[in-house]
């Protein structure tokens, strides 16, 4: 049976990461969750150093504190997605963007991953105290309004974003807890145990 686990970037991870964006770029697939990775390939090390400083970020308007892992299929250890989780929101992100974005790398959609993923993002959430998930996306991204609508999202708002995407965007909300409560039977047996917690 297949099994995931998060993996805390380190050095060791840099050739699959960069083999994990490029698949993006190669298909043309927006990118989402990663941390701004696509930016840093020539500079992977510095990336790592930017997520070392977000996990200790101090919560302001202009940044929050956040961590960033790997969804890694442990059977072949392959990185098959990414999560950045917001343990903190400042107004900005309460109004676009929320606690979590999320991707799965093009060739290894549709087969239930992101859903996965996401509950694993929210044990993660419960572990760090997060009571509420707020998240958001655009209305036409049918997979992702479909991941958390699986995952106890509850659509609370739908409007018009004119600043940055200018297009109807969605809001959902989670209740971590239920949400766990309500699918860990179907989600429990894909986790490598210990998780969420990720390899250090
Ligand atoms: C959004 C994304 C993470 C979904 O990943 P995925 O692994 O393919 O999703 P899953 O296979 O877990 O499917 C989740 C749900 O979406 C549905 N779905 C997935 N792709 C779909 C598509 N192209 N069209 C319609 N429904 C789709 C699935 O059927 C499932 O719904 P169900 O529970 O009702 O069956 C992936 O498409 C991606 O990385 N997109 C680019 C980045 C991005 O948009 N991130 C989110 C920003 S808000």
């Amino acid at each position: 049976m297949e099994k995931f686990k998060y993996v805390k970037p380190t050095k060791e991870w840099e050739e699959k990461a960069i083999d994990f964006i490029h698949e993006f770029e190669e298909m043309n697939s927006p990118i989402n969750g990663t941390n701004r990775l696509h930016k840093y390939l020539d500079s992977y090390d510095a990336w790592l150093d930017k997520i070392e400083q977000d996990r200790v970020q101090p919560l302001s308007e202009n940044a929050v504190p956040a961590e960033t892992f790997f969804f890694v299929r442990d059977n072949d250890n392959k990185i098959i997605g990414m999560i950045n989780i917001r343990l903190a929101l400042n107004e900005k992100l309460k109004k676009l963007g929320g606690h979590i974005g999320y991707c799965i790398r093009p060739t290894e959609r549709r087969k239930g991953y992101n859903k996965i993923n996401l509950y694993m993002g929210l044990l993660y959430c419960q572990e760090q105290g997060i009571k509420e998930v707020l998240m958001d996306c655009e209305k036409d991204n049918v997979a992702s309004a479909k991941t958390m609508q699986a995952l106890g999202g509850k659509l609370i708002k739908e409007w018009y974003e004119d600043d940055k995407y200018h297009c109807v965007i969605q809001d959902y909300v989670i209740d971590v807890d239920k949400t766990i409560e309500d699918n860990r039977s179907v989600y429990e047996n894909f986790i490598v145990e210990n998780e969420p917690s990720p390899r250090r």
